[in-house]
């Protein structure tokens, strides 16, 4: 997979949307809540599991053209501090799809120069996937491209909850006062650190909720919801986010253009 595609314009609806993108402009960082599924694969008569795996190719595709297209940061939504309320053989499966998308996909991530990251605590997963992980994130840390991030055991009220309890004891070490605690300062103790927030959040299957993803690091992010089916979700489609992203007068609260 990966490989740089040149010449791959596909008009959508008589849009080329390729075309149409302002390069200058990309946004620096999407973010992706990847929903829809269990749906895809209810539509079909399959169990969700098979909607899951379709999902995958999803991904692939969808790492592959922000490559091409030189998106610095992704980040995709695989699994929330929520979804743990999933059957247990729902939950087996996500774990044991994402052991194979790494060990799969590693050798061409890191061929393209990408650094992966993950977004959330996997400690709590099953050893097999905190293996594949800390290989995938120690092999690919001082690549330059990309940054791929993958939000798993996610929640971003646990994230925040949890740099509130590193600020606690930085206070009550003296190591800082309470004058201290800038939004830098707080920003840096989320999983994000470093990197720019979100200019663009994409969810797929037209829910409107945020499920509790990345709160803190969206104040400021255009929203854009597809009804496509994360499975179904193309480059066609992400071109086009991007190219309505461009669209957008971002006034961040002053008086715009
Ligand atoms: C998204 O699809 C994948 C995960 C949340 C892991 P869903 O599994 O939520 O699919 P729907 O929303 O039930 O269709
Ligand atoms: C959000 O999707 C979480 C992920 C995409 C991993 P959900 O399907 O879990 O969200 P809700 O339950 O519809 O809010
Ligand atoms: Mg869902």
């Amino acid at each position: 997979m990966l490989e740089a595609r040149e010449g791959n314009k596909v008009a959508t609806n008589n849009l080329n949307y390729a075309d149409m993108i302002e390069h200058e402009r990309l946004p620096r960082h999407i973010a992706i809540i990847m929903d829809g599924n269990g749906r895809w694969a209810r539509k079909r008569l399959m169990p969700r599991t098979m909607g899951h795996r379709a999902g995958i190719n999803s991904i692939r595709r969808v790492v592959e053209a922000c490559v091409d297209i030189g998106i610095p940061v992704l980040t995709v939504f695989a699994f929330s501090t929520e979804n743990w309320k999933r059957p247990l053989d729902e939950v087996d499966y996500l774990m044991k799809l994402l052991v194979e998308f790494l060990h799969k996909e590693l050798k061409a991530l890191d061929e393209n120069n990408i650094r992966i990251s993950i977004l959330g605590n996997y400690e709590l997963l099953p050893d097999k996937c905190k293996i594949e992980i800390a290989e995938a994130v120690q092999i690919t840390q001082d690549n330059s491209g990309m940054s791929f991030n993958i939000a798993l055991n996610y929640g971003s009220r646990s994230e925040i909850l949890e740099a509130v309890r590193c600020l606690a004891k930085e206070i009550a070490k003296g190591e800082i006062s309470a004058e201290d605690i800038t939004e830098e300062h707080f920003s840096s103790l989320l999983y994000t650190k470093g990197l720019p927030d979100p200019d663009l959040l994409i969810r797929t299957a037209g829910e409107m909720r945020l499920s509790n993803f990345l709160l803190w690091q969206i104040a400021y992010t255009e929203l854009w919801v597809t009804d496509l089916m994360w499975p179904d979700f193309s480059r066609e489609e992400l071109l086009k986010a991007i190219w309505e992203f461009q669209q957008r007068d971002r006034r961040f609260g002053g008086l715009g253009r």
